[in-house]
C-alpha cells in the first residue's frame, strides 16, 4: 500500500518538482535553498512525509522524523506509521523508510487508525538506544491523552514499541499547591479540551487525573547540555503544559515535573537552548487551524518560564505563516532553525513545512520573519 502510493505521489508531484529543481537547485539538480510551504521533493522526487516531526543528528548526519500521512482526510489519523529521512546538508533528503510501522493487530496500541503524532528522537549514550516518543489517542475523541515509547539500535530504525502511558502517575509537580490536593469540581469529565469558561486551577484538573496520570497530548522531548532528557507535554485538558523529567535511560518518567502557563491553552510545545537561555514555542488549541505563536524563555528547564508574546514579525504573523510550531534545529554553530507545519486537514498527505531562521533581539527575545526563498 505504502508502495502504490509512493509510486502515484512520484507521478503526480513530479511536474511540481520540475518547477521547483528549475527554481532552488543550482547545475548539481540538488537542493540549495529552504522554500517554506512549497513541495519538498526528497532523493525520490516524492514530496517530503514527515510531519509534526523533530530532527536528531548522529555524527554528520541529520535524521528527520514525522507522521506519514496519507491522501484525503483519513490521512489524519496513522495508517502507515513514523516516517525517517537523512541529510547531510538540511536541504536535501534521503527516504529512509517507515521507521516505526503501525500495526494490523487489533490488541495493538499503535494498530492503523489510531492518532500517533508528533514523534521525536533522542538519543541515550547510556545504553546507546535511540528512543522515540510519540503523542497516542486509541480512541477518535482524543481522551486518550498518551504518550508512546519505541527504541531502536540504530537511528533509522526499525523502532520497536514498548508501551504508552499517561504522565507521571501519583506524583504531584514541583509547583503543586494545596488546591490541587484538595477536592476537585463536581461532574469534572476527562476531556480533550475544557469548556472555554473552565479554569484548571479552579476545577482542579491536576487533582483529577493525579491517579491514572496527566494527560500527555502534543509534546517533544529535549536533551539537556548535561545528558538529563526532559518531555514537555500539553496536558490537563489541553490548558497547562507539563516538563516532565525522564530517567537516566530515556525510557520513563522519573516523576518530577512542573506545570508552566496554567489555563493559558497552549500546545505544539518546541523548545530550545541559546547562550545559556532556555526558550519555547507554542500555539493555541485551534485543531488543525493555524493561530499566532507564543513565546517564553526561562534561565533554567524548571523556570522560571516568562512569557513574551508572538515572536513571529511581519505579514503573516498572526498564522504564525500559516504553520504550528514542532521542533527548532540547533546547528553547531549555533544558528537555530525553526521547523512547523502547514497543515493541510483536508489532504493531509499534501502538509508543507515552514523552516524559517531564529533571529535574536538585543531584549533576549527571539524573532520569526517570513521568507519566500532562504539558504544557511
Ligand atoms: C493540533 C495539534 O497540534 C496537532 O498535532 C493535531 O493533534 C491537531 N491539533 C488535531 O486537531
Amino acid at each position: 500500500m505504502y508502495d502504490v502510493m509512493k509510486g502515484l505521489l512520484t507521478i503526480t508531484l513530479s511536474a511540481a518538482c520540475i518547477v521547483l529543481a528549475a527554481s532552488c537547485t543550482g547545475n548539481s539538480g540538488k537542493l540549495k535553498s529552504f522554500t517554506p510551504g512549497e513541495i519538498w521533493p526528497d532523493n525520490n522526487g516524492v514530496h517530503i512525509n514527515a510531519h509534526g516531526g523533530g530532527i536528531l543528528k548522529v555524527g554528520k548526519t541529520y535524521y528527520w522524523y514525522g507522521e506519514h500521512k496519507t491522501e484525503g482526510t483519513a490521512g489524519n489519523v496513522a495508517h502507515v506509521g513514523i516516517h525517517c529521512y537523512s541529510s547531510r546538508d538540511l536541504y536535501n533528503w534521503k527516504d529512509e523508510g517507515i521507521a516505526l510501522a503501525v500495526t494490523h493487530d487489533p490488541e495493538s496500541d499503535i494498530r492503523e487508525g489510531m492518532v500517533i503524532e508528533r514523534p521525536k528522537v533522542i538519543f541515550n549514550e547510556k545504553t546507546g538506544k535511540y528512543v522515540m516518543w510519540f503523542h497516542l489517542e486509541r480512541d477518535p475523541q482524543y481522551i486518550d491523552g498518551r504518550t508512546g515509547i519505541a527504541v531502536a539500535d540504530a537511528p533509522q530504525g526499525p523502532f520497536t514499541y514498548i508501551r504508552c502511558t499517561r504522565a507521571t502517575p501519583k506524583s504531584w509537580p514541583d509547583n503543586v499547591t494545596d488546591f490541587h490536593k484538595g477536592p476537585v469540581a463536581e461532574g469534572l469529565q476527562d476531556v480533550t479540551n475544557l469548556l472555554p469558561d473552565q479554569d484548571p486551577d479552579v476545577v482542579n484538573t491536576l487533582g483529577r487525573d493525579f491517579e491514572q496520570g496527566q494527560h500527555s497530548r502534543d509534546m517533544t522531548l529535549f536533551v539537556d547540555v548535561d545528558g538529563k532528557a526532559y518531555h514537555i507535554c500539553s496536558s490537563e485538558s489541553n490548558t497547562t503544559l507539563h516538563i516532565n523529567e525522564l530517567t537516566d535511560d530515556y525510557l520513563d518518567f522519573t516523576g518530577r515535573y512542573i506545570r508552566i502557563f496554567p489555563g493559558r491553552r497552549l500546545e505544539a510545545p518546541a523548545i530550545f537552548i541559546h547562550d545559556g537561555r532556555y526558550y519555547m514555542m507554542m500555539s493555541g488549541c485551534t485543531g488543525w487551524a493555524p493561530n499566532p505563536g507564543h513565546s517564553a524563555s526561562a534561565p533554567s528547564i524548571w523556570g522560571p518560564w516568562e512569557e513574551m508574546g508572538n515572536p513571529c514579525v511581519g505579514e503573516g504573523k498572526e498564522t504564525t505563516f500559516d504553520s504550528q510550531s514542532t521542533f527548532f534545529i540547533t546547528l553547531d554553530d549555533g544558528r537555530v532553525i525553526y521547523m512547523g507545519d502547514r497543515w493541510r486537514p483536508e489532504n493531509a498527505i499534501d502538509g508543507r513545512y515552514v523552516w524559517l531562521p531564529v533571529e535574536f533581539n538585543e531584549d533576549g527575545s527571539y524573532s520569526l520573519r517570513w521568507q519566500d526563498s532562504w539558504s544557511l
